[in-house]
């Protein structure tokens, strides 16, 4: 299979994880946009769920399906979160925010008794770092808080690049949130946990892309098949594990 298909069978994979009466957590970007659609098929034949959406891209996508929605208020504790990734690693720890949905994606992750992750081979990694981390902060005092996320990031992952992220139109991007994003080109994270905690650490960080602990299984496109991966469970996160 090629990418396309692999983030399609991994998709097709998740859905039949789906059961009734779930409170579900759904997430944002291609992959993710995959399982809103053959969710939406079982939903119009009969599945009764109700989905927080982790993006307004994601809302619509929902809606337009006929998906019933909450909001993550009306629907605190979730049963199942389906998202994509722009890493993992072998711990199924993360890197995501490629899309600019990462706080939303979290809050809503956090919220969700199992957070599957859905991908293509291409996401895999030993170690987190080569894709560009999201580091979504207020757009008041951007360049204050720019220097304290480089200055942190010299000290953990030193060799990097810090750049504002972009719109189409070449002005700042905007979260769904109202924020700014700072994409920090690394090659490598050596600590995740450690550079997460410095980064939530900073003030006018809102949050960061890295997803420390929270997957609990990750269903992989490959070439013949996809790859069912299940977290190993640690005496700190045993209860998230599936
Ligand atoms: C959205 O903000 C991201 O976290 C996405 O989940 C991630 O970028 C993966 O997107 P694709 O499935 O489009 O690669």
């Amino acid at each position: 299979m090629n990418p396309a298909e692999q983030k399609r069978a991994a998709a097709e994979r998740a859905v039949g994880l789906v059961e009734g009466g779930m409170r579900l957590g759904l997430g944002t970007g291609s992959t993710a946009s995959l399982f809103v659609e053959a969710l939406g098929r079982r939903v119009a034949s009969g599945l009764a769920v109700v989905a927080v959406p982790t993006s307004e891209a994601t809302r619509a996508q929902a809606e337009a399906l006929g998906i019933p929605l909450a909001t993550l208020d009306e629907q605190p504790e979730l049963d199942l979160t389906v998202d994509g990734a722009d890493e993992i690693d072998p711990e199924l720890n993360l890197i995501k925010g490629g899309g600019g949905a990462l706080l939303r994606e979290k809050l809503v992750a956090a919220a969700s008794r199992k957070l599957v992750v859905i991908a293509d081979a291409t996401k895999r990694v030993d170690r987190l770092g080569r894709f560009p981390l999201p580091i979504e902060i207020v757009p008041f005092g951007l360049e204050t808080t720019r220097r304290r996320v480089a200055a942190a990031l010299d000290r953990l992952a030193p060799g990097g690049t810090l750049a504002l992220r972009l719109g189409p139109s070449g002005t700042p991007f905007l979260t769904d949130g109202g924020h700014y994003i700072l994409d920090a080109r690394l090659s490598a994270i050596p600590s995740p946990a450690e550079t997460g905690r410095a980064l939530k650490a900073i003030l006018g960080v809102v949050e960061h892309g890295l997803f420390i602990d929270l997957a609990t299984r990750a269903l992989i496109g490959a070439q013949d098949g996809v790859m069912d991966i299940a977290r190993r469970t640690s005496p700190l996160s045993g209860e998230r594990a599936s």
